[in-house]
């Protein structure tokens, strides 16, 4: 199992044993900006069972697929609405995907059955480079055992799939470290399915209408998103959000780690600075959001790591990359919150 690092990416052998590796139906791991993908060759049935089998992902769970150009997008869908245009012009290449209807040549494997297939072209030039070496649309889901949070270090690849892929692209620690914006480009009005960096306010400005946020409907119970559905980014400890105003939160934590020193608080600076406990993870500023945007899963890793049992975050700020953020939270929370505002 070859482990490759980004700086021997522009050598020739190295792209041949990319083509290689995905034309023979292997996988091969590689850095994106938002977090690692886990990559085969999309046109290749047997090479997309293999991801799921690797990821242990369920099957109706569609996959992305990853473009390093967009004259190769004419080949996966079936028609691109007119309002993908300023959207495609504005962020690709970047952390946005765009659900459209897919073309006969996309597996209904990748899809999970669904009529519809998300495509995104990353900005990283590692993830551009690698696409374009295996010369094929590379289905590729994030590099994480499925419901585990997502890999934005190196290591946290290597933790998940160390001999069980066939390639390994060595980044470093990815940029942005949450996934990729989904948006549904095939509903009547266009429907965010995950929020990320590319924020619903960003996408809003560029089409000058509003759109729909079906990211909270886990509330009413009918996910608009097969990934919805299913457990994310969980711990293995209990993880639990803590809502308040700064000081109710800070007398709570403290309270908890007088009751119990070995819980783990996972908390922008501001907080840490004021809490003492063994196990204090800071996520970076609060006045910084891509900072603790790019920490977050890492955070949650470390705490698996040190067999946390009982772990508590703040409720973070929900505006513009909060949104992404909150969302990431609420799911490996499984929207456990403690509220003190109600227990005044
Ligand atoms: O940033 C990203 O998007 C990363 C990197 C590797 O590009 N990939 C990623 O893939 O996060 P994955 O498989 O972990 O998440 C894809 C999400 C899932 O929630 C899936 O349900 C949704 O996108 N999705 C994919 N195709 C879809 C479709 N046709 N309709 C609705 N949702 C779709
Ligand atoms: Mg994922």
């Amino acid at each position: 199992m070859p482990i490759i690092h980004a700086s021997e990416l522009n050598q020739k052998k190295i792209q041949e044993l990319i083509h290689t590796t995905i034309k023979s139906g292997g996988l091969c791991v590689f850095p994106t900006e938002t977090v690692y993908g886990i990559g085969a060759d999309a046109t290749q049935d047997e090479a997309v069972k293999k991801i799921f089998i690797a990821k242990g992902r369920p099957s109706d769970n569609p996959l992305i697929v990853h473009l390093s150009s967009k004259k190769d997008l004419t080949q996966c869908v079936r028609e691109i609405p007119e309002i993908a245009y300023p959207l495609m012009d504005e962020f690709w290449p970047g952390p946005l995907t765009l659900v459209f209807k897919k073309s006969p040549s996309i597996s209904p494997l990748v899809t999970g059955g669904l009529d519809t297939v998300g495509i995104r072209i990353p900005s990283s030039i590692l993830a551009q480079q690698v696409i374009q070496a295996a010369g094929v649309p590379l289905c590729a889901p994030s590099a994480n055992i499925s419901g585990k949070p997502s890999a934005t270090l190196f290591s946290h690849v290597l933790d998940d799939f160390k001999d069980r892929v066939d390639l390994l692209i060595d980044g470093g620690k990815v940029t942005i470290g949450l996934e990729s914006t989904v948006l549904d480009l095939t509903t009547p009005i266009p429907t965010l399915l995950r929020p990320g960096a590319i924020t619903q306010k960003m996408i809003e400005d560029v089409l000058k209408v509003s759109i729909l946020d079906a990211t909270k409907d886990y509330i009413e119970g009918i996910p608009k998103s097969p990934g919805m559905k299913y457990k994310h980014y969980a711990p293995s400890g209990e993880l639990s959000l803590v809502k308040g105003d700064f000081n109710q939160v800070i007398q709570y934590l403290t309270d908890a780690i007088v009751k119990n020193e070995n819980i783990g608080i996972i908390a922008p600076k501001e907080y840490i600075d004021k809490l003492k406990g063994k196990h204090l993870l800071s996520m970076g500023s609060i006045l910084d959001p891509n900072e603790i945007g790019s920490n977050l899963f890492s955070a949650l890793r470390t705490m698996d790591q040190q067999h946390i049992q009982t772990i508590y975050i703040p409720v973070l700020d929900d505006q513009d990359l909060g949104q992404a953020i909150m969302n990431r939270l609420l799911k490996a929370a499984s929207y456990r919150i403690i509220d003190l505002s109600e227990a005044r």
